[in-house]
């Protein structure tokens, strides 16, 4: 049995492929999202491309043509999932090759989880307590979001504008102390388990991160206005993930809102919202209490 490791494999294929076809010989094998990781989110994207939901780009079609027979099918997806399952390695002969599946770089500083260096606060993953302190609610307009994420819901929200929809910030920074206060008294008012389903345990919140935000009304009768289907359509164009969607309750740790986005920036939002994951199933975490 021979072992192999994928970065080996990819360095021989370079190397053969660099001199013929330039453009094919740079992209990795399966990484159809051409984001230097062979994951579930290009077998999304392969997947969207055979519904015809969305077309995969001249580079991104090299790497999804696994098996590189012209065609970009099922077997390619069977190729990455086995690859990612560490069944057979992309690449490898006919002879089985165990690969090691590579997880998701975990990094933590100062008491913050950085997942593939995106900021991280989930039921899993906790902020300390004096963090985003410094963001003052009042001392400036923009509601203790961070700088980003401001001038990204100020964009988001003149597009809108445009189309004929008015968005404003229902909530945004929310200091550890004030979400304890919030999370306490829905506990008081519906019961821990009840109120674990829609409010962050002090410390859990993606509000205490200065990038995450409520828009217009933070609750579930506007998940029918036009305002919401604006939001869920365009927000990826602005840099926003929709963080809880509808049907990922048990992934995400919380009910869909359809309210409730988190700046990643433009490129990681767009490829989030087209793999049809949530940032959990994304990145390959969990979100409970431990
Ligand atoms: N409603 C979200 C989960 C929060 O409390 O941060
Ligand atoms: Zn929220």
């Amino acid at each position: 049995m021979k072992f192999r490791s994928l970065t080996g494999v990819v360095l021989a294929m370079g190397a053969a492929l660099i001199s013929a076809v330039p453009a094919a010989a740079d992209s990795l094998p399966g990484d159809a999202d051409n984001d230097g990781k062979v994951n579930v989110a290009d077998i999304a994207m392969i997947a969207s491309h055979i519904k015809g939901i969305r077309s995969l780009d001249k580079d991104n079609y090299a790497a999804a043509d696994v098996n590189e027979d012209g065609n970009i099918d099922v077997t390619d997806i069977s190729m990455i999932a086995a690859h990612i399952k560490g069944i057979k390695a992309i690449g490898s002969s006919d002879e089985p090759v165990i690969n090691e599946p590579k997880g998701p770089e975990i990094v933590t500083k100062d008491g913050v989880t950085y997942v593939d260096g995106i900021l991280i606060a989930n039921k899993s993953y906790a902020l300390p307590e004096n963090y985003g302190n410094g963001n003052s609610y009042t001392s400036d307009n923009s509601f203790g979001l961070t700088p980003e994420t401001y001038a990204a819901f100020c964009e988001m929200q003149s597009g809108a504008y445009r189309d004929g929809y008015s968005l404003w910030v229902c909530s945004g920074y929310r200091s550890y102390w004030y979400q304890s206060d919030l999370y306490w008294g829905y506990v008081n008012r519906d019961g821990q388990s009840e109120a674990d389903t829609y409010s962050a345990r002090p410390g859990h919140s993606e509000h205490q991160t200065g990038l995450a935000l409520d828009i217009n009304y933070a609750d579930s009768w506007f998940d029918n206005t036009a305002e919401a289907r604006w939001i869920a359509e365009n927000c990826a164009d602005y840099g926003f993930i929709l963080r809880y969607p509808k049907g990922k309750e048990d992934k995400t740790g919380y009910m869909y809102e359809s309210w409730h986005v988190r700046y990643v920036g433009k490129e990681l939002a767009r490829k989030v919202t087209d793999s049809g994951l949530c940032l959990e199933e994304y990145l390959g975490i969990d979100s409970y209490y431990h």
